[in-house]
């Protein structure tokens, strides 16, 4: 292997072993982005992941939700492996299920809820929305957020531009 290779060999061993979480082992691959294997290791939550990982393994943990958004900055996200985990699938799973469903949707078969009663044991293929229940509230309180900040910034531009208008005509004034 040329001299140059060992570097980036090196290079992508570093980068990958650099925001690995605890739990895990971090593998650069070929393809570029990182292979995250948190498999087995008792995860209750999520681990704060690499902003490169492309896969992650799951599977085998004590996983039994996944916070909406959770993968939103993990743009090279390819392959996710949830399998073996007791998930809750009320509306707090919307957000893996429309990952899923976008992105690998036969994998929607194999993932299979522990809770509540009526969605126990069934894969998360098989219940819809009205099943996952309700998160109307949530929904409303995340899109809450950027459109007050938007009234806010027209609000502001809207009261600048009165301002100005004002002092144009103040200074105006004296001429006629
Ligand atoms: C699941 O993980 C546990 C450790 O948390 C391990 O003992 C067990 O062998 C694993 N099961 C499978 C099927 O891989």
């Amino acid at each position: 292997m040329p001299a140059w290779g060992v570097l980036v060999l090196l290079w992508a061993t570093a980068e990958a072993t650099k925001d690995c979480p605890a739990a895990c082992t971090c593998q650069p691959l070929e393809t570029m982005g990182l292979r995250v294997d948190c498999r087995g290791q008792g995860l209750a939550a999520l681990p704060a992941l690499p902003a490169h990982t492309r896969q992650l393994l799951l599977t085998n943990n004590s996983l039994r939700s996944v916070p909406p958004g959770a993968f939103d900055h993990l743009p090279q996200l390819q392959t996710l492996e949830v399998e073996q985990n007791p998930w809750h699938c009320d509306c707090g799973l919307t957000y893996l299920r429309l990952w899923l469903q976008d992105r690998m949707p036969e994998a929607l078969w194999l993932v299979h809820c522990a809770s509540p009663n009526p969605a126990a044991n069934r894969p998360l293929h098989n219940l819809t929305g009205f099943q996952l229940g309700n998160c109307g509230w949530q929904l409303q309180t995340s899109w809450a957020g950027p459109s007050t900040w938007w009234d806010m910034a027209l609000g502001a531009v809207a009261i600048l531009g009165l301002a100005l208008l004002a002092a144009l005509l103040c200074t105006t004034e004296p001429l006629d």
